[in-house]
């Protein structure tokens, strides 16, 4: 998608579809302009009571030709009615705005269209004019994507490629551009995070994301990447990765980006994600039942290659290096059985009471080799626990931390795209549920608080750095009928890694 910002007039430009938009039961400038060319079609509309005055709400119409219509559609979009004259219309109100506008605009087959913000639009309540640019590109970029293995042509390509958001005079026109730019990027980001998600584990494999990383490294000169294999990880002692990757066909990777933006002294944000590419529970089995959903298990990872996109996209001026834990959870002879111990890179050593809590055991590594990057913060991203699902359900990620300026930090990033995480607690208390009386550890701590004793898990691998934890499992896709992979939780990544 294309998103270009200029100071233009409704007279003059020329797209397939005008948005334009009414508040108040008024028409914005743009909208009265085209009702005095189409001879008073909107103020009618209005009067007969054709648009809702729900906010969101819009109406098609078809504009005659006249001498000067250089658009053959326009679409009216609802703003609401004022509420009190302080808080006029609030963040949340331009998120819903610009979902609906978004979605009606790439299910109307145009190639094209163009917004007229017009200058009274956020005059006043929480939204800035930047903000409500931002929201609409990533909104119409996520509305873009398509995903589908049908054969034939059951597959339905977004046809729209080109948006033009009208400003009145050109600092307006740089503050859509701003806007449109972070908010397309981030869109982006999420689209690449949706699509690996969405990619069968017999398709998204290790070595596949690996590959992805190498394609998004090479359209940027500041992004590198390179994947460690079985091998090089055995001479690093990463014996708790290995003791997952050793039971698949498929062999483990570990892959790591680098982006430098910033100064090369400027110690650098560390993303790691988990990239179980597919979690049968190896021989602790997985019941059937909805277990295709375990091919998401590896949206931790493609959520660090999509806010890697954005940040490419962006050419963002930070320092990040991302780390993947890729490998696939399987059972075979060469499986690791309950019981079995393992020595992590960091020394500990792991008893292995179930097969089917892989995630912390090939992110402790992963966690250890960040060190090596004397990171600013580290932040891992994993679909960690069924029980954070039981705990927080579908809307917010867990958050786990040692550090309470980075929780902080990473809680407002996730309030402000509304990508929200909600903090959990990391109390010496829940350690001891990992007492193990053969190793330094089980990888499990029994059935209360799941999620909590997964985090004391990974908290006992990141005692050299400020560290967060995001459990992701209830916030990554969705089931049933929408299932698909939401791209979540890139725009709280983005948002962090530009403002800390
Ligand atoms: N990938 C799963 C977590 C998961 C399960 C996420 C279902 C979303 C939905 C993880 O590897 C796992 O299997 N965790 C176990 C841990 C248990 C064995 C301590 C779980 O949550 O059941
Ligand atoms: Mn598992
Ligand atoms: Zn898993």
């Amino acid at each position: 998608m294309e998103f270009i910002a200029k100071k233009a007039d409704i007279a003059t430009l020329s797209t397939q579809c005008a948005v334009v938009f009414c508040k108040d039961g008024k028409l914005m400038a743009s909208a009265s302009h085209l009702d005095t060319e189409q001879n008073g079609l909107l103020t009618h509309q209005l009067s007969i009571k054709a648009i809702s005055p729900t906010a969101g709400s819009h109406l098609w119409l078809t504009l005659a030709p006249t001498k000067s219509a250089k658009h053959s559609k326009a679409l009216l979009v609802q703003l609401g009615e004022s509420k009190k004259k302080s808080t006029d219309i609030t963040i949340e109100d331009v998120r819903k705005i610009c979902q609906k506008l978004a979605s009606t605009l790439n299910s109307a087959k145009l190639k094209d269209a163009a917004v007229f913000f017009d200058s009274a639009l956020p005059a006043s309540g929480d939204c800035t004019l930047e903000k409500l640019a931002h929201t609409l590109a990533l909104e119409i970029e996520r509305a873009s994507y398509r995903f589908s293995l049908k054969a034939g042509t059951k597959n339905t390509p977004a046809t729209l490629k080109k948006v033009v958001f009208v400003a009145t005079n050109s600092a307006e026109t740089k503050t859509l551009r701003n806007g449109a730019n972070t908010g397309s990027a981030m869109g982006k980001g999420i689209n690449t995070a949706r699509e690996l998600g969405n990619l069968p584990g017999n398709i998204c494999t290790p070595n596949y994301l690996a590959e992805q990383a190498k394609q998004l490294a090479a359209g940027c000169k500041k992004l590198t990447t390179k994947a460690l294999g079985e091998k090089q990880m055995e001479r690093l002692g990463m014996g708790a990765f290995l003791s997952v990757s050793k039971g698949s066909d498929q062999e483990g990777k570990l892959i790591l980006l680098e982006y430098k933006g910033a100064a090369a002294n400027k110690a650098p944000h560390v993303l790691v994600g988990k990239g179980v590419t597919f979690d049968t529970g190896g021989i602790s089995l997985k019941p059937g039942a909805n277990m295709d959903e375990m091919k998401f298990d590896m949206c931790g990872a493609a959520s660090v290659l999509g806010t890697f996109k954005a940040l490419v996209e962006l050419d963002a001026k930070v320092n990040v290096v991302g780390i993947i834990a890729a490998a696939e959870n399987m059972p075979s002879g060469g499986a690791s059985k309950p019981g079995d111990v393992v020595t992590s890179m960091s020394g500990q050593t792991i008893e292995i009471l179930n097969t089917d809590a892989e995630g912390r055991l090939v992110l402790c590594d992963a966690l250890t080799y960040a060190e090596r990057y004397k990171p600013k913060s580290v932040v891992d991203i994993a679909t960690l626990t069924g029980a954070c699902v039981v705990a927080l359900g579908n809307h917010a990620a867990g958050l786990y931390s040692n550090t309470q300026s980075v929780a902080d930090a990473l809680l407002k990033a996730g309030e402000e795209t509304h990508d929200r995480a909600w903090q959990m607690p990391l109390w010496d208390d829940y350690q001891r549920q990992l007492d193990s009386n053969f190793a330094d550890m089980g990888n499990i701590g029994g059935m209360p608080g799941g999620s909590i004793t997964a985090a004391c898990f990974l908290s006992r691998y990141t005692k050299k750095y400020p560290w967060a934890h995001l459990d992701i499992a209830g916030v990554a896709w969705h089931s049933g009928a929408k299932k698909g992979a939401t791209g979540r939780p890139v725009s709280l990544l983005v948002n962090y890694l530009l403002n800390n």
